[in-house]
């Protein structure tokens, strides 16, 4: 049977005994609920804190207008977008290290938006998340965001308004910080996806998703459900526009997964060379391989070499779920014949390759530091009443999940713990922290990232440095999962968000 017809039967099953849970996002409503104690403290106010100044660095303008879009996504499917400048993904943000970048945000949706800086380390009143950075920017709204581009690598921007659903209807974009002696003449970003286009988004307020959690090991069984198409920049299947590159010339490839279902691309053996990953340059260790396994929210940057004159494919894993749709043919001149679609053959994935497989090449601690505070944070599935499933941290959901507190300065520990069925992409705001260990083994050659993806069954221990001072998410970004409670917060002795959650403005981060 397939596993659509068993989660339809389970889900009639449950619907017998009377416990269909009717969706109800546990932050809508229109009284401004407070965030946790704490936050709402004495001290300065986050508006207060610091901010970046352009002197004299270059300045770089954009502007982005959030609006609708009806979006081709291949010759038979579109679906009603939600865009930034009308193209999925949203325009492109190309800058130079050191450069100041200036971004105006205008509102010409009907609902309200932010813009969400994912990777950089900036001021915390730039860092988009309503509620507590700002208040979401409403309909005919603009607002402005500054920061200095200061790290070269590979970001993304996207919504953090409720994310669950604004992300997944296309509002993200790349922003890519250019070192400002390029190592490769040629440089390519692909951002991966997945969408529901012939069938409703299943809702995880039923319990199917959990059945289903039960029932496949790999920690997907719920986005298994939800998406039926995945696409490269914007596009499906033969849609996806080749890349173009002579036989022998190496190109830097930055990959981004702004979807909530992990990814496996598998290249041509020997082609490819990992470079950085979470904008983190890092270094061979271990025997090189051909798959890349990227988790929600990572980006992984690499060098990848076309070896023959005729056409290769960049492909997801034949094992996954419709990965016929998720292939980047690589063309010389244009001249390779693809209508012989067997050409486009994408090998098994061998051992997989992931973001932590890396060591780092510079380290944010050359030993395991000592801790000022320390933080367990187990990961679960629950059921809240009423409102039907919940990812909770320490078995809460949030706001009250417990905060992580800090004083500016500290040297912070968290051992995170995936005791649930799902795979949950932690991503910490602000900041980039180290991974020491997994399951208690500690690496040989740690690895510096903002985002951690942890399987069930893992444990994974980080550091950071508590070096930038704000109120800061830390959250699983499936963000269907950060939707029904698994966020917390990095908040700072003596810093408060002035803003709340819900309110006039529908703050919903
Ligand atoms: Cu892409 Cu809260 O982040
Ligand atoms: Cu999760």
């Amino acid at each position: 049977m397939n596993r659509k017809i068993i989660g339809s039967i389970l889900i009639a099953v449950l619907l017998g005994f009377g416990v269909w849970m009717f969706f109800q996002s546990p932050f809508s409503g229109s009284t401004q609920q407070s965030l946790p104690a704490g936050v709402q403290q004495d001290g300065v106010s986050i508006m207060d804190l610091e901010t970046q100044k352009a002197g004299n660095r270059p300045v770089k303008t954009f502007e982005l207008k959030a609006k609708e879009t009806i979006w081709k996504i291949n010759e038979s499917k579109e679906v009603e977008a939600w865009t930034y400048n009308g193209k999925v993904p949203g325009e492109p943000i190309h800058v130079t290290e050191g450069d100041y970048v200036k971004v105006r945000l205008k509102n010409q949706l009907d609902v309200p938006v932010t813009i969400h800086w994912h990777g950089m380390i900036l001021p915390n009143q730039m860092d988009g998340v309503p509620g507590l950075t700002q208040d979401a920017v409403q309909p005919g709204d603009t607002f402005t965001y500054e920061f200095i581009a200061n790290d070269a690598g590979t970001y993304w921007y996207h919504s953090h308004q409720h994310s669950s659903k604004q992300v997944d209807k296309g509002l993200y974009g790349p922003l890519v910080i250019e070192e400002k002696s390029k190592k490769f003449e040629k440089d390519k970003t692909f951002i991966l996806d997945e969408w529901a286009v012939n069938q409703e988004k299943q809702s995880l307020s039923n319990m199917g998703g959990m059945m289903m959690g039960s029932m496949s090991g790999d920690g997907e069984a719920d986005t298994k459900q939800m998406y039926d198409t995945l696409t490269v920049n914007g596009k499906s299947g033969s849609a996806i526009q080749p890349l173009e590159l002579e036989a022998g010339e190496t190109a830097r490839l930055r990959f981004v997964n702004a979807g909530y279902q992990r990814h496996r691309l598998v290249f041509p053996k020997g082609s490819m060379k990992v470079l950085a990953t979470d904008a983190e340059d890092v270094k061979q260790v271990g025997e090189s391989i051909n798959t890349l396994e990227i988790a929600p929210g990572e980006r992984i940057d690499v060098a990848y070499t076309k070896e023959k004159k005729g056409l290769e494919v960049i492909g997801e894993d034949p094992q996954l779920q419709n990965a016929d749709q998720m292939k980047i043919p690589v063309v010389s001149n244009g001249k390779e014949n693809m209508s012989d679609g067997n050409d486009l053959n994408v090998e098994t994935a061998s051992s997989i390759g992931s973001g932590t497989s890396k060591g780092s090449e510079q380290l944010l601690f050359d030993k395991v530091p000592e801790t000022d505070v320390s933080y367990q944070m187990d990961l679960s599935m629950g059921m809240n009443m009423g409102e039907g499933m919940a990812f909770q941290i320490n078995d809460k959901v949030f706001p009250d999940t417990p905060m992580i507190s800090v004083e500016e300065g500290d040297i912070v520990k968290v051992k995170i713990k995936n005791t649930g069925m799902l795979n949950h992409p932690m991503h910490l705001h602000g900041h980039r922290f180290q991974v020491q260990s997994r399951n208690g083994k500690p690496y040989d050659a740690p690895i510096v990232k903002d985002l951690i993806h942890v399987k069930p069954g893992e444990t994974y221990t980080v550091y950071f440095k508590a070096d930038n001072k704000g109120e800061w998410l830390f959250h699983c970004h499936d963000n269907n999962h950060a939707d029904r409670g698994m966020v917390t917060i990095v908040d700072y002795e003596g810093v408060y968000s002035p803003f709340g959650l819900g309110g006039e403005n529908s703050n919903q981060p």
